[in-house]
């Protein structure tokens, strides 16, 4: 449970539209291939949901919120094809396969077991099902947001995109970075 996202899950919901409707449609072109209309997609440590709902919405697909922080949850907008899950990414409550597309935004480096989550990640995504990870780069993150991080009480885990990408493909889920910026990449992937 995290005290730093408890207290700020208000400005996230305030800031939901940092997500425009490029980035929306971006990401949901990115799992379209293995998420047809009707399916499932999880967003994991999805927060208040904006980014989920946008994508799920483009894509005409069911979208589960999980999170470990309750006050983000509560945050969520309602609709009818979104529901939320409280659950740690490292311990999904869901059967394997369950997911056709799984997204990850600006998370995992918040996950305190991140060997476990990819793990988790893999198994609740069925064969050839689509995986879309944004991150933060270490480079700048190394002088600005670790020490920030960890003094809030967060891992502050973060990775750079090859380190990422081999993490992943140890779990078989196999990929390449789609967009690589100075501050951020996206990675995108299938399951084995
Ligand atoms: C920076 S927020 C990002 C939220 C959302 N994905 C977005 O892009 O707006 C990170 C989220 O990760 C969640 N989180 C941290 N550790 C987690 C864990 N082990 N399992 C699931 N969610 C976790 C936090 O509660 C928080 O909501």
């Amino acid at each position: 449970m995290s005290t730093f996202f408890s207290l700020t899950a208000p400005l996230f919901k305030l800031s939901r539209h940092r997500f425009s409707d490029s980035d929306l449609r971006r990401f949901a072109d990115l799992v379209r291939p293995c998420v047809p209309p009707g399916g499932r997609l999880l967003d994991l440590g999805g927060g208040t949901g904006d980014l989920g709902l946008g994508v799920g919405k483009a894509l005409g697909a069911d979208v589960v919120v999980t999170d470990v922080t309750p006050e983000m949850l509560r945050r969520v907008s309602a609709h009818p094809s979104i529901s939320v899950r409280l659950s740690a990414a490292e311990s999904l409550p869901f059967p394997d396969g369950h997911f056709d597309g799984l997204i990850c935004s600006d998370a995992f480096h918040h996950f305190r077991d991140q060997e476990a989550a990819a793990a988790e990640m893999a198994r609740v995504v069925k064969p050839r099902g689509c995986i879309l990870v944004f991150e933060f780069r270490r480079k700048l993150s190394g002088r600005v947001l670790v020490p920030l991080e960890k003094s809030l009480g967060e891992p502050g885990s973060f990775l750079e995109p090859d380190e990422l990408q081999a993490m992943f493909a140890r779990h078989g889920i196999r990929g390449s970075i789609v967009q690589r910026g100075f501050l951020t990449y996206t990675f995108a992937a299938n399951r084995d």
